[in-house]
């Protein structure tokens, strides 16, 4: 039996070592040793995938092969468009965790075989949700892979958009022990295949207190017909003890460096508008009332509504990025791999005997 319980939910507790990411003492978020908010401003969506997946900045033609093994990879196999015809899942998050399972994949080597899961990411969506409202399937186009996801979430080719959405994706991309990445370490502990593994870690980041909160902050943000309004939200939210979805984080107690990034990425984009007041001011109000930062989805919302991006995408969006994490870890666990397997201290009943 365990003598020491660990605290609920392993606030606080460090159950295995990284080198893939982590936040250094001035709150910075390191991808591989570098800041990710630079990677972001001044890496494309490839670099930093090829980054995070192989723990190294690919050279100008490592980085070119890479993103033509995205764009071979990304078409969808087998009978995968046709079955989407039959079973329409209204949820993406469903259709992606049901879709990830079927493809047929081509590639049996671990690293080549996530990177290809992930490729297939965007079409899995954008088809999913065109099929689903009666359209036909988009092909990719010839550009970067944020290019290609803004053309196949928006059917609209917009580079200057697209490049405001790599940025965000980049921030999306990895986050050491967050939950879906800790259900994917589980699963990669038992040396179960990468595709079971990524299956569990969508399943995880489906849930509202992980990657589900963005298209709830949108709701309320844009419900809002003055400031007033906005305060009184979250003033009666706080008062009634209810979550509010982009606030709080486990690891960022003062500031999410993520979301102040999209903040200021915001503003070049709507200036400041009425929205973009209210959003600041509900910031400032809940720092100032119950000292929780803005995480990164707070901002990301507003931002992905700015693109012209429907709110149905935005969690799919967050997977299409963080499956290169959920890879990196994936590789990490096996490399120096023990089943994760923690104990648990009884509280049922002992000794009962059947009649
Ligand atoms: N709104 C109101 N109060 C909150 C919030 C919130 N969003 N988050 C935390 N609190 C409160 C808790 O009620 C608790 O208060 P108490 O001490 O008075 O009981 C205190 O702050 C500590 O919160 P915990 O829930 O213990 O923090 P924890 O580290 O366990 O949870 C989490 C972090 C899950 C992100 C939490 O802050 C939350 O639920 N936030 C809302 C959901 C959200 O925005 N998720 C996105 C996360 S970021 C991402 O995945 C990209």
């Amino acid at each position: 039996m365990a003598e020491n319980l660990a605290p609920k939910g392993l606030d606080g507790v460090a159950v295995d070592v990284t080198s893939i990411a982590t936040t250094d003492n001035s709150g910075n978020l390191l991808y591989r040793g570098y800041r990710a908010i630079d990677l972001a401003d001044r890496k494309s969506f490839e670099e930093v995938a090829h980054l995070i997946l192989f723990g190294k900045l690919p050279s100008a033609d490592e980085s070119a092969k890479f993103r033509e093994f995205l764009k071979k990879n990304s078409a969808l196999g087998g009978r995968i468009p046709e079955i989407m015809k039959i079973e329409k899942q209204t949820n993406l998050m469903d259709s992606l965790r049901s879709y990830v399972s079927l493809e047929p994949y081509r590639n049996s080597e671990a690293g080549l075989l996530l990177a290809e899961i992930a490729s297939k990411f965007p079409q899995i969506i954008s088809s999913s949700a065109r099929i689903n409202e009666g359209s036909a399937p988009l092909h990719s186009i010839d550009g970067s892979y944020a290019e290609n996801l803004y053309y196949l979430l928006t059917e609209k080719k917009n580079p200057r958009y697209a490049r405001f959405l790599e940025k965000l994706l980049i921030l999306y991309m990895e986050h050491e022990f967050n939950a879906s990445t800790f259900a994917l370490r589980v699963a990669a502990s038992t040396l179960t295949d990468p595709v079971s593994a990524i299956v569990a870690a969508i399943s995880t980041l489906k849930g509202p207190l992980h990657g589900g909160a963005n298209s709830e902050v949108l709701t309320y943000l844009l419900s809002f017909k003055s400031e007033e309004e906005a305060l009184k939200f979250v003033e009666e939210k706080l008062r009634r003890k209810e979550k509010i979805m982009g606030f709080g984080h486990r690891v960022y107690k003062e500031k999410d460096p993520r979301a102040q990034f999209v903040k200021i990425e915001l503003k070049k984009l709507i200036g400041n508008t009425d929205v973009y007041r209210y959003a600041t001011a509900i910031e400032e109000y809940i720092w100032e009332k119950k000292k929780l930062p803005a995480n990164l989805d707070f901002y990301a919302a507003l931002y992905l509504k700015t693109l012209g991006i429907d709110e149905k995408f935005y969690l799919p969006i967050f997977a299409c990025s963080r499956v290169f994490g959920w890879g990196a870890h994936y590789l990490e666990q096996q490399a120096d791999n023990k089943i994760i397997r923690p104990l648990s201290v009884y509280t049922g009943p002992t000794g009962l005997t059947l009649e």
